[in-house]
């Protein structure tokens, strides 16, 4: 399968992705607070092996190494995430520099490499002091998660000129308050419902926050979407796509974009909104990027007894899976390209993660063959590329993960990353897609070269 790289711009992003807590870990190190995760990780029976990121990649420490596996990459952006616990560690309140000095020094140290930081300023991990006053199903961790961003923004805005409010707040508030499965790990609608709303009221005082306090700055959301398809033709099914399409997809894509929220699936919720007047333009202020992070399609039939949204996944036979048991299908982001291209306007995307966990085989010579994860990045690459060519305004491309890391619920068992990283020793190797990813890059940059 060849990738049209010829349609992607002269100026195309091509990063891998991180998240704080994920890679991080010294948890308890120069004033970080615990966050929601570290509560959750810690409790028995949540994290698969008891696993936690107390230390994860140690990147805390390692930083420098990390620059060095990605200018052996060739990559030219880096998508990262800043910890909250760490910047201010009791959720409002005093700021604490030391935490603001490890991502200040970060951030210098990627643009030394020429490598363009994109900086996500919550990927999960509430402190855990915002928790214990309610957490995002109150309006006030929405303000504070404000002053935060304005914090954040004040010291890297002078560098730092990529900015995401959030990261897949739709696994925050489902996953982390309908389902369980996540911190702060909730099975309550009506909590759910509540924090999927402070969560787009916080980004949109974010995206006002850092405007004030960074003027370059480029801001954008970054949403986890599906494809959805109905299992069968039968109208029941075809109707439980809509409410799935709508929980997965609209609900969080409509209030940022002026639409409000979608009126079916306040109606399959039955929770009333905590409206205040001029909340709606304020989720709704203007950004210059969307970021898409696409892993897997959604095939649904109608489940009337079933939780919200009363839409069950079925599992296709005779498809191709990753370890997480997730259908491989790179159709899907040229779709969800498109579809944000064509139904929402949007004039500037990133691909902010796509990757794919295999079950890894580490070689006696320390070496990883991965031909799987290799195809996995190659599919969706040219679908991609087919999407910019059909007009998508694609900007870029985030690999997830550099390293394999800290994979939530699933504990350090699941390996996203680029880069293998022996959690007993640290020692880092680039796998064999690491080198397939930067082959690509290099084959893009030489055609762009070709071309001047
Ligand atoms: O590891 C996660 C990441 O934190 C958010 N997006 C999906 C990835 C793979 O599950």
């Amino acid at each position: 399968m060849t990738i049209d790289l010829a349609a992607l711009p002269r100026d195309f992003l091509w990063g891998t992705a991180t998240s704080a807590y994920q890679i991080e870990g010294a948890v308890a190190e120069d004033g970080r607070s615990p966050s929601i995760w570290d509560t959750f990780s810690h409790t028995p029976g949540k994290i698969a092996g008891g696993d936690h990121g107390d230390v994860a990649c140690d990147h805390y420490h390692r930083w420098r190494e990390d620059i060095g596996l990605m200018n052996r990459l060739g990559v030219n952006a880096y998508r990262m995430s800043v910890a909250w616990p760490r910047v201010v560690p009791g959720g409002d309140g005093p700021v604490n520099p030391k935490g603001l000095d490890f991502y200040d020094q970060l951030v210098d140290g990627l643009l030394e490499s020429g490598i363009t930081p994109s900086v996500t300023l919550y990927h999960w991990d509430l402190p855990q002091a915002l928790q214990d006053r309610g957490g995002w199903p109150e309006r006030e961790t929405a303000e504070h998660f404000a002053g935060y961003a304005s914090a954040v923004a004040e010291r890297l805005g002078d560098r730092v000129t990529h900015w995401a409010t959030l990261n897949e707040p739709l696994c925050s508030a489902w996953i982390g308050h309908l389902e369980g499965a996540m911190a702060p790990g909730l099975t309550d609608l009506t909590a759910a419902v509540r924090a999927s709303y402070h969560l787009l009221l916080g980004h949109g005082l974010a995206v006002r926050a850092i405007r004030a306090a960074a003027p370059r700055a480029k801001i954008g959301i970054v949403n986890n979407l599906s494809t959805v398809r109905p299992a069968t033709d039968h109208p029941e099914d075809v109707a439980a796509a809509r409410r799935m399409d709508g929980h997965t997809n609209r609900w969080w894509l409509d209030p940022v974009h002026g639409r409000g929220f979608p009126a079916d699936m306040r109606e399959v919720y039955g929770v009333e909104l905590p409206e205040k007047h001029d909340d709606s333009a304020t989720i709704a202020a203007p950004l210059d990027w969307l970021g898409l992070n696409y892993y897997f399609p959604a095939t649904v039939a109608d489940d009337p007894d079933g939780p919200v949204p009363h839409a069950r996944s079925v599992r296709r036979d005779g498809v191709q899976r990753t370890a997480m048991d997730w259908e491989v299908d790179p159709s899907g982001i040229e779709t969800l390209l498109l579809r944000l291209t064509d139904e929402y306007g949007a004039r500037r995307l990133y691909v902010t993660e796509n990757g794919s966990a295999y079950p890894d085989v580490v070689r006696p010579d320390g070496s990883v063959d991965d031909p799987e994860r290799q195809a996995y990045l190659t599919g969706h690459l040219a679908a991609c590329a087919s999407a910019a060519r059909q007009g998508a305004p694609l900007a870029g491309y985030f690999a997830w993960s550099l390293l394999d890391n800290f994979e939530w619920a699933y504990g350090y068992d699941k390996r996203f990353g680029l880069v293998h990283v022996d959690y007993r020793t640290q020692a880092r190797t680039i796998k064999g897609a690491g080198r397939h990813y930067a082959e690509i890059v290099r084959r893009h940059r030489e055609g762009v070269a070709r071309a001047a």
